[in-house]
């Protein structure tokens, strides 16, 4: 009796444990900043339906460019310096345990690396930029709050340097580590992160699975199981991120939120580097995030 009760105790705590310990379990990563007004950070991350917050984008840089920031879904000019209160919202998401990385890249095609000293260059640019660094001639569009990391969003140019970048933004791990993230297109290899993602620096690969037909959902998900089973769980990252639109608007390839949950999660959940889904983005998140069902029961707001 008495040693039933002791496993039962133990099977409890056991319990109590994995559900209480979020950052074990799978979540959701957003991209915020695009596209319009999605609200604010601190409102983003307090729906507590998010584990990580991709701010995009550090949309012009490299190749002796003047680097900036495109952030209109921020209601502020990061460029003139006017976003610097943003830091208050990135430490009241980090604050609730919820990682925000600095997305660089995006749908413009402003952006390249030249060498792999410009990679370096970039790296110390984002370094005192967003990150730890304190060189005080470089002006900090985010304000004083420092970033988990770095999101490489490369939808165009060559894949070159790009593992330059990875490995010296890696190389200023130190007491605070520098997370990277890579979203790389679906079709397999990724024509722009791939040489990136194999020097295995990557913590979080989040694949877009969408706007491109040959792996987004279309109807059925067979391209895109085939393409997560037979290549994007076996790359060398932590975890594996879903990457799908949030709304029929925002990119093609939607799926419908109940058949995400019963045709399409139950057998990509089962991969043990199964991160969780990654959302284009929150400006067009009205309910989907909530609607997903990840670890077999709602979602679990950070602790
Ligand atoms: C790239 O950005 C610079 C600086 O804002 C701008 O002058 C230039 O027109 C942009 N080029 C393209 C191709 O968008
Ligand atoms: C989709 O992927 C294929 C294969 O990589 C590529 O050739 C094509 O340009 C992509 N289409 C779009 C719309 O990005
Ligand atoms: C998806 O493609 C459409 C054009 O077909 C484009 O307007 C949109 O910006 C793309 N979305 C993303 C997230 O790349």
């Amino acid at each position: 009796m008495a040693c039933q009760a002791k496993a039962l105790t133990l099977l409890l705590s056991i319990l109590v444990i994995s559900f209480c310990k979020p950052s074990d379990g799978a979540g959701i990563a957003i991209y915020w900043g695009q596209d319009g007004y999605g609200g604010s950070l601190a409102d983003t991350c307090e729906t507590g339906n998010y584990r990580f917050v991709n701010v995009a984008f550090l949309s012009i840089f490299g190749n002796g460019r003047k680097p900036e920031m495109s952030l209109e879904g921020a209601n502020c000019d990061p460029n003139a310096g006017g976003c610097a209160w943003l830091s208050n919202g990135i430490t009241y998401c980090q604050n609730l345990g919820i990682k925000v990385l600095l997305s660089i890249g995006g749908r413009s095609d402003n952006y390249s690396l030249s060498s792999a000293d410009d990679a370096i260059k970039i790296a110390y640019y984002i370094w005192n930029s967003f990150l730890g660094g304190h060189e005080t001639s470089i002006k900090r569009p985010l304000g004083d709050a420092i970033l988990d990391g770095v999101d490489f969003y490369i939808n165009t140019g060559s894949g070159l340097y790009w593992d330059d970048l990875a490995r010296a933004l890696h190389g200023f791990s130190g007491e605070r580590k520098v997370y990277l993230a890579a979203a790389p297109q679906c079709p397999f290899p990724d024509a722009h992160l791939d040489t990136a993602i194999k020097t295995g620096l990557f913590d979080y690969v989040w694949v877009q699975f969408y706007n491109n037909t040959s792996c987004q959902y279309s109807g059925n998900a067979n391209n895109l199981l085939n393409g997560w089973k037979q290549s994007w769980i076996q790359v060398e990252a932590n975890q594996v991120f879903l990457g799908l639109p949030a709304a029929p608007q925002a990119a093609h390839g939607f799926i419908p939120v109940d058949v995400l949950n019963s045709e399409v999660l139950p057998s990509i959940k089962i991969s043990p580097k199964f991160g969780g889904v990654m959302l284009w983005n929150k400006y067009f998140d009205h309910g989907y995030s909530g609607g997903i069902i990840l670890d077999g029961t709602k979602l679990i707001s950070p602790a």
